[in-house]
């Protein structure tokens, strides 16, 4: 079930039920050169209508624009600044509580979202705080999960992938898009086989240490089998964590 596919009436029923909400969170960003920019947005999606659509439960909108500065170096990425995206999230939770939901649940696509995503919670909770003092009982609570971190995610990856992998531009991501979006599936050799290692700093010396955007990954590897099989372990995870979180 999809917010932004169902009328407000339905909506309002799913509220009697429930008060769990999954919000599929990522980023527009390079994944190389074979990899879609909307790859960390449209691996969380995937993997929550899958699971979504299996359990019942209700998936909004997509927060597909993150914390991309260090690619800006390759065209058509797109980034917040921090205080933009900690504002953005405190706002669609705070549209979603005042409806009812005191269960928000974002699964992430982006390592780089992690701290910003954490700052915005307690901006959140700070919020929830000073509303209770002016006598409203919140009961809101939000969850990140990183979708690779979902439990035995990781042992499928590495079993397919066991080298070459890497940590951007990974073939595990590039084939749960790939199994998504089929049409998109292409052969774009990879030079060298394996990318580069190393920190992650600023936009330009991202574009000097690798070139074609890839870390250490070979995602010319990448495949729908592949993507079919990660994103079965992600959605039968993802279903039993969010509907425990979902009574929580
Ligand atoms: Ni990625």
């Amino acid at each position: 079930m999809q917010l932004q596919l169902s009328t407000w009436p339905e909506i309002e029923a799913y509220l009697a039920r429930s008060r769990a909400i999954l919000i599929p969170i990522g980023s527009t960003e390079q994944h190389g050169p074979n990899g879609l920019l909307g790859t960390d947005a449209l691996c969380p999606e995937i993997i929550s209508r899958r699971a979504g659509d299996q359990a019942g439960f209700l998936v909004g909108p997509t927060f597909n624009v993150g914390q991309a500065q260090h690619h800006m170096g390759f065209p058509g990425t797109i980034t917040l600044r921090p205080s933009t995206m900690i504002a953005a999230m405190t706002d669609w939770t705070q549209s979603l509580a005042r409806h009812g939901f005191e269960r928000i649940y974002w699964l992430n696509g982006h390592g780089g979202n992690i701290n910003t995503a954490n700052a915005a919670f307690a901006e959140i909770y700070h919020g929830v705080t000073f509303a209770e003092q002016k006598g409203k009982n919140s009961q809101l609570r939000c969850q990140l999960r990183n979708w690779w971190e979902l439990d035995g995610v990781m042992n499928v990856c590495r079993g397919i992938f066991p080298v070459g992998e890497g940590c951007h531009a990974t073939p595990s991501e590039i084939s749960v898009t790939w199994f998504g979006y089929p049409e998109t599936v292409n052969d774009t050799p990879m030079s060298p086989k394996i990318a580069p290692m190393g920190p992650i700093l600023d936009a330009e010396d991202y574009r000097r240490r690798f070139p074609d955007g890839r870390i250490g990954s070979d995602p010319s590897q990448a495949s729908i089998a592949a993507g079919e099989k990660i994103v079965a372990a992600a959605v039968k995870s993802l279903v039993e964590e969010f509907s425990s979180f979902a009574v929580s």
